[in-house]
């Protein structure tokens, strides 16, 4: 077998024969690092045709009775079962991705805790703590008792091996995935090849045994460690947790799940004792007190199946820099800079020579569009200095022309708006008849950006 050099991202696990500066895949800056790969000799023609070892497959059929109940395990943390889609899938692969010290190994633990009070069997195998720090971390959330079953291992061939033998698991927990290796490849612990041979490999057991695993990935700055995003395909389900550390409360959102809905969160807060789940988080986000100042604005979002109240937050400010700064904290910037534009192009409002900045509070990343009215109004409020009425939700796409379309499940975000005392609602016109909230006072319907400026 001979071992060749190849470059590949750390970031997104682009291949590249020779090394540049950025990736063309993702766009980032010195994520191309060497790795080594493993080249199989050519297997000659007619050995392939006649593979003594080769098995022919099994086809089965689809009518077979299915074990509906029993396919998921239940954590009792309905915030975490949530993200998974109603419990965790027997035999299915998860990622759970995240900034270092945000609260992965927290959960995780507490999620094993509840799962082995249950009578279930986890294993939580730490690649980067010795098991007496996990140990102390368990006696610190008071769940040291419950009958988790803890390994310090990074060989994942041992782990593999070890499992197969005793084969009682039902959830295997690997913290982290960038920590263990697999001595068949020759690169180092975290590299793209490394991460991946290493993920497969534990895939395929859990399918195998029908075991649920998880895999714990570093959010990594780093360009010389692979990021959790090269595992994303290779997984069933891709959790991370939004938001920084800065911050009490931790969101984990669902970006991808073959077996529940995308976008779902779930909410938390972080203690001493770990995460408590947050059970009405709709408010959570919201101002204390009802006094706003100008350049902000409260959007009725959805976010996965739930309603999110959200404040969003614009400042304008002179600028003496060629190109003015612009920042955002939840909010896309390729979206900010069209809004700009838009505002320029469209009501010769101009922000061009200024700097922008955008915050949605609480660390929430927003990305549908329905929240594009709420941030206009933000930063036209932000810079003609104007208060927007503390009592009023703002609801609507806004296109490039500057018209306002229809959002979806606008009753529920009305209704979540109204359960928490506000009083007004600026939205797109609509042609949902159903809806009796929509025809009362409470709502304002517009139809162009203009009607607000
Ligand atoms: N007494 C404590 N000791 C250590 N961590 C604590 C303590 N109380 C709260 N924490 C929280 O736990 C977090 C560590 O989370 P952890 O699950 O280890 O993160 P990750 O596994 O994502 O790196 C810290 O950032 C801190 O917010
Ligand atoms: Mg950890
Ligand atoms: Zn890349």
């Amino acid at each position: 077998m001979s071992v060749k050099a190849h470059y590949a991202c750390s970031a997104c696990g682009a291949s590249y024969k020779k090394w540049i500066g950025k990736c063309e895949d993702c766009g980032e800056w010195n994520t191309i690092v060497q790795e080594m790969i493993q080249m199989s000799p050519a297997i000659p023609r007619s050995k392939q045709q006649s593979n003594s070892n080769s098995q022919s497959m099994e086809v089965l059929s689809l009518d077979a009775p299915c074990d509906q109940d029993n396919a998921r395990f239940h954590t009792q943390i309905s915030e975490l079962d949530r993200v998974f889609g109603g419990g965790i899938v027997k035999g299915s692969a998860t990622l759970l991705g995240g900034d270092p010290g945000i609260g992965k190994s927290t959960i995780l633990l507490q999620a094993a805790a509840k799962l082995a009070a249950n009578g279930l069997n986890c294993l939580y195998i730490s690649a980067e703590e010795s098991t007496e720090q996990v140990r102390m971390r368990a006696q610190r959330l008071n769940i040291a008792h419950r009958g988790v079953k803890v390994a310090s291992v990074i060989n994942v061939e041992d782990i593999i091996s070890s499992i197969n033998r005793s084969n009682e698991s039902h959830i295997l927990i690997i913290d982290s995935i960038q920590t263990v290796y697999h001595g068949a490849i020759p690169s180092a612990p975290g590299t793209v090849n490394q991460v991946r041979t290493c993920a497969f490999e534990l895939i395929r057991l859990a399918k195998n045994l029908d075991i649920a695993l998880i895999l714990v990935g570093h959010v990594t700055k780093d360009g010389q460690i692979a990021g959790p995003k090269v595992l994303e395909h290779m997984v069933d389900t891709v959790l991370y947790f939004e938001g920084d550390r800065g911050h009490d409360y931790r969101i984990i959102r669902a970006v991808k799940n073959r077996y529940g809905a995308a976008n779902e969160i779930g909410v938390f807060e972080m203690s001493q004792q770990g995460l408590h789940e947050v059970l009405n988080p709709s408010a959570l986000f919201l101002p204390k007190t009802k006094a706003r100042n100008s350049g902000s604005c409260v959007f009725a979002g959805i976010e996965g199946s739930r309603p999110l109240l959200l404040e969003i937050q614009a400042l304008v400010a002179p600028s003496y820099l060629a190109t003015p700064r612009r920042a955002t904290i939840g909010w896309d910037s390729n979206r900010l800079a069209m809004m700009i534009a838009v505002l320029n192009a469209r009501y010769g409002l101009n922000l061009l020579d200024k700097e922008v900045y955008l915050n949605i509070t609480g660390g929430i990343k927003v990305t549908e569009p329905a929240a594009d009215l709420a941030v206009m109004a933000a930063l036209i409020a932000a810079s003609k200095n104007i208060q927007i009425d503390e009592n009023t939700v703002l609801l609507g796409e806004v296109g490039l022309s500057g018209e306002v379309r229809p959002v979806s499940q606008l009753d529920a975000r009305l209704q979540e708006a109204l359960k928490l005392g506000f009083t007004r609602a600026i939205i797109p016109y609509t042609t949902n008849t159903r809806s009796t909230i929509i025809k009362t006072d409470m709502v304002q319907h517009i139809s162009q950006l203009q009607e607000i400026i």
